[in-house]
């Protein structure tokens, strides 16, 4: 069974209530919810974690080292600084998929640039919640491709 590590950064918490007409109404926990139960119909294996930290972020990819098949992140803000979140992306060699809830192209010109979309199995950004879900029905049908 694939194991699938889906990750949260900054503000994601208080998804639901934040900005909920850029972001939806969907709060965290059903989010999580939904995903993990999307998984167990996909025979994948899904662990979620959030964190407001950029260091427990990058402390949490370190530790999926070896232990995930793929990482499903949406770093929120951290996407348009984190140098050190990329580098740990990297250091670990888990293959991810960066996910937005809204579309960063259709933003200010500060969400266009990332630190992790050029290292990124590919971006999904701008279809709520769907965003998530189509990254883990990817790695569902995923088959050697991964990397
Ligand atoms: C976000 C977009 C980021 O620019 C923003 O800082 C977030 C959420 C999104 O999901 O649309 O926190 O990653």
């Amino acid at each position: 069974m694939k194991r699938v590590l889906v990750m949260h950064g900054p503000n994601l918490n208080l998804l639901g209530k934040r900005e909920p007409e850029i972001y939806g109404r969907t709060t965290l926990y059903r989010l999580n919810r939904m995903l993990e139960e999307l998984g167990e119909k996909l025979g994948l294996d899904v662990v979620t974690y959030q964190s407001n930290s950029e260091g427990e972020l990058v402390e949490a990819v370190h530790a999926a080292r070896g232990r995930f098949d793929f990482i499903i992140i949406n770093p929120g803000a951290l996407t348009h600084t984190s140098i050190a979140l990329r580098d740990a992306l990297l250091a670990a060699e888990v293959p991810f998929i960066e996910v937005h809830l809204s579309n960063v192209f259709a933003r200010e010109e500060m969400r266009k640039r990332s630190t992790l979309s050029d290292v990124a199995k590919g971006v999904i950004s701008g279809f709520g919640v769907h965003s998530y879900i189509m990254a883990l029905r990817f790695v569902a049908g995923a088959d050697g491709e991964t990397k």
